[in-house]
């Protein structure tokens, strides 16, 4: 397994491009399902997750082609509508199939995601939704199996005791827009990730209105047809760069970013004592390595991202007072925090709350990422902390941040790769 090795304590200094959003991409490649005409998405990005995603897609009869950050996928075969354990497992995303498959199909089996390390993650609103268009829907074996001869437009209300759903919306979306008659989804998830899946649907055929609000209107169509869409920038990748130039005292321009996107992020930051300038699609971030404590509370959009709680923790250890950061999405998401602790910050737990005592300094030490999230949190923490840094099991941020080390370096951080030889030996006699 591939690692970092960060010697940390040097200033981010320069501009960095963010990508397009992987939480954007991947129900946009379920949408694909949804007709036989080619959809293509421009400047997607190469991550782990992505191909994953291809491949099930490709089981399922779909072409899919990539032209350097170029990605065209085709229905070509409908016929086999399983999304299989193996591959599933591999990434909890690919449960968006569903809607996909169900939509057009009106067919599909698709693996429970199973376990994840930032908590349990149901899937009873998605079936409800479903269940709610008239499909047939159980869960035998480990699969969430649906049919379903027609599927008709009804009222869903799709909230759930930690609020609304960004997946299980996307789902119960792609089944509605090629269902007979009107769909209203109320408590729908406002994430961005969302809209602009809508936004394609739209382009595809779909006739959606309330984009963006918790009030989905859906009047179904029945076909779509090709189309072509450049996905929205990575509002969790803008952040966590932006958290990263706060933390090491830098000076950074975030280009390509959705500035509308970014409130809660840029306001935090601003009440961290951070300097923070936006205009047009790009945010500047100024830091004298001053930090101020702040509460802080995740929520869904438009509050503060679950996704960037365990970098905005790890810019709290070095706060001049005490900060409590309160999860109200994944309860257990915490993973982060013992790592964080090794490095030598002081942060207590009780329940869904974490309270921060802000020390002076981090200094280097061997950690191991456990999920995504948690992983850029520890890049950043190793950029800031003194001496050296040694991050295990660096495959977890392969998954959503795109070669993140060769975006780091022009801006001056000292991070390398260390490729596991044993991988390479694989990779030369494939
Ligand atoms: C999406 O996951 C994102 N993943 C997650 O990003 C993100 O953390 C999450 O939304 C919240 O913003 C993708 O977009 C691929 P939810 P999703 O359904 O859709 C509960 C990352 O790091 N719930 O909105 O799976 C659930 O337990 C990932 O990129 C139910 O109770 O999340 C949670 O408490 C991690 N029943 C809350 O709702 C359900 O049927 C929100 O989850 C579904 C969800």
């Amino acid at each position: 397994m591939d690692k970092f090795v960060i010697h940390g304590g040097v200033p981010l200094r320069g501009r960095v491009q963010v990508k397009t959003a992987k939480n954007a991409v991947l129900p946009m490649m379920s949408a694909a399902l949804l007709t036989r005409e080619p959809v293509v998405l421009h400047d997607v990005p190469r991550l782990r997750d992505i191909d994953t995603m291809a491949k099930i897609l490709e089981e399922l009869g779909v072409v899919v082609e990539r032209d350097g950050a170029g990605m065209k996928l085709q229905t070509r075969n409908e016929l086999n509508c399983e999304a299989r354990y193996e591959l599933v497992s591999q990434m909890r995303a690919s449960f968006c199939l569903l809607g996909g498959l169900l939509g057009r199909r009106r067919k599909a089996k698709v693996s429970l995601p199973g376990g994840c390390v930032i908590g349990v993650r149901p899937v009873d609103l998605h079936i409800k939704g479903l269940q709610a268009l008239g499909a047939d829907m159980k869960v035998e074996g480990g699969y969430v199996i649906g049919e379903a001869d027609k599927l008709v437009g009804t009222d869903i209300y799709l909230g759930g005791a930690y609020g609304s759903t960004v997946t299980g919306t996307a789902n119960v979306l792609m089944a509605a827009v090629l269902a007979q008659g009107t769909t209203v989804i109320d408590y729908a998830a406002c994430e961005p990730e969302v809209q602009d899946l809508c936004v394609l649907l739209t382009k595809m055929g779909a006739h959606i209105e309330g984009i963006g609000s918790p009030r989905l209107v859906v009047h179904g169509v029945p076909e779509l047809h090709g189309a072509e869409h450049t996905p929205i920038p990575d509002r969790i990748e803008a952040g966590t760069f932006m958290v990263a130039a706060a933390m090491t005292g830098g000076d950074v321009v975030v280009e390509n970013v959705r500035v509308d996107h970014m409130s809660a992020v840029v306001e935090t930051l601003r009440h961290i004592g951070v300097t923070v300038l936006t205009n047009g699609n790009w945010i500047h971030v100024h830091s004298d390595g001053a930090f101020k404590p702040v509460d802080l509370v995740t929520l869904p959009y438009p509050g503060f991202p679950t996704d960037l709680q365990a970098q905005f923790m790890t810019l709290l250890t070095l706060a001049d007072g005490i900060s409590v950061v309160q999860e109200k999405i994944y309860p257990d998401r915490f993973m982060h925090v013992a790592e964080l602790m090794r490095l030598g910050a002081n942060i207590r737990k009780e329940g869904n709350f974490a309270i921060i005592k802000g020390v002076d300094r981090l200094n280097g030490a061997k950690v191991m990422a456990s999920d995504l999230r948690a992983s850029a949190a520890l890049v950043v923490a190793g950029l800031a902390a003194e001496g050296t840094t040694e991050i295990s099991r660096i495959y977890h941020i392969d998954r959503g941040y795109e070669e993140i080390e060769k975006r780091l370096i022009p801006l001056g951080a000292r991070i390398e790769r260390i490729r596991d030889q044993k991988r390479i030996a694989i990779e030369e006699a494939a």
